[in-house]
């Protein structure tokens, strides 16, 4: 058997150095555990030392006790001490490997855009509140009487035939799909009190087949003024300035002779838009007159006491032209790239 080692200073300072030298260069817990075993747990030299000071002459036990529980303090204090060094590294390290950044800009979540119609008719109307005017609704399933008798159709009006309307069944209800915004007309004029100043914009069908110019469902912009003494020069104002508003200072309106059952005299307007895409030209807008005294009486309103005019125009056809676009599909198809282009993205 080797000589058991002896309780020297210079021994237990040399097993107290290789222990701090071995705390000092643990860089992790686990390398701190493993010196732990190594220099300080049960059959390290230190422990070794503290267990033979009980087989000691009783008179060298004081020194010897003295300086190896000296010796296993420093080595403790330096492990509590290289500890608390670890134990922050490490929480530092995976605060910084777990972070969030709260400033990183993730990529944009779209939640659409408005249409472009949409847009249209919103100005449109705001430019009617703008003068005063009130916005008008109606049912897009609609009576036949204010979509046809009130608006002073014949009973055999070819409008009215099957080719142009969609017929809701059963027939003896005669309700259709308006086929214009006009039955907002007199629905004004039951409702409210004169004079009526009032505008309408919404959705109305015929049986047109979709194609580049055409769809079964779009959208028109009505607008019927009642007062006393209005004329053909009111209702040209008010078609300039709505002119002016949607297509600039340089658009010019001109009226043209046609024939509505609703309005006596009546005419087809166009409009001279300067910055219409394709270069400036007159366009066909919409249909116009004096509202016609029938209309007026089916309201139970006395034409001799007051007159008025009344407007109807197709709102996609005006998008078409002002925003020259040339296929009605993209209208219609509601792809979001569509109405994106238009600088609407909410
Ligand atoms: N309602 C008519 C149409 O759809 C347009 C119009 C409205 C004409 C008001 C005259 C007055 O064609």
């Amino acid at each position: 058997m080797p000589d058991a080692p002896q309780i020297t200073e210079s021994a237990v300072e040399s097993a107290v150095e290789a222990a701090l030298a071995a705390i000092a260069s643990a860089g992790d817990s686990a390398a701190l555990k493993a010196a732990r075993a190594a220099h300080s747990a049960e059959g390290s030299p230190l422990a070794n030392f503290n267990a033979m000071i009980r087989d000691l002459p009783g008179e060298q036990k004081a020194a010897a006790g003295k300086l190896v529980g000296a010796a296993r303090a420093r080595v403790n204090e330096a492990f509590a001490a290289q500890e608390s060094v670890i134990l922050a590294a490490e929480e530092a390290a995976q605060l910084a490997a777990e972070a969030v950044d709260v400033t990183a800009v993730p990529s944009r979540w779209r939640a659409g855009a408005r249409h472009p119609l949409s847009l249209l008719m919103e100005q449109m109307s705001d430019l009617f509140i703008s003068m005063g005017w009130e916005i008008g609704e109606g049912p897009e399933l609609e009576h036949e009487w204010f979509n046809f008798d009130a608006l002073n159709f014949d009973e055999d009006h070819p409008a009215r035939a099957l080719q142009d309307t969609f017929f809701v069944e059963p027939a003896e209800r005669h309700l259709v799909l308006r086929t214009h915004t006009s039955p907002v007309q007199i629905r004004s004029l039951l409702t409210r009190p004169l004079p009526v100043y009032v505008a309408a914009v919404g959705r109305v069908y015929r049986t047109d087949e979709l194609d580049a110019t055409h769809t079964p469902v779009f959208h028109q912009i009505e607008g019927i003024a009642i007062d006393k003494g209005l004329t053909m020069a009111n209702l040209r104002g008010t078609l300039e300035h709505m002119a002016h508003s949607l297509f600039g200072q340089g658009a010019q309106i001109r009226l043209r002779p046609n024939y509505f059952p609703f309005t006596e005299p009546s005419a087809e307007m166009d409009v001279w838009v300067e910055n219409a895409k394709g270069g400036p030209r007159w366009v066909e807008w919409g249909g116009c007159g004096m509202v016609n005294r029938n209309v007026l009486r089916s309201a139970g309103i006395d034409p001799n006491e007051y007159q008025g005019f009344a407007f109807g125009m197709g709102v996609d056809r005006t998008l078409m032209f002002r925003n020259g676009l040339n296929d009605m599909h993209d209208i219609v198809e509601g792809d979001v790239r569509f109405s994106r282009q238009f600088g609407m993205v909410v």
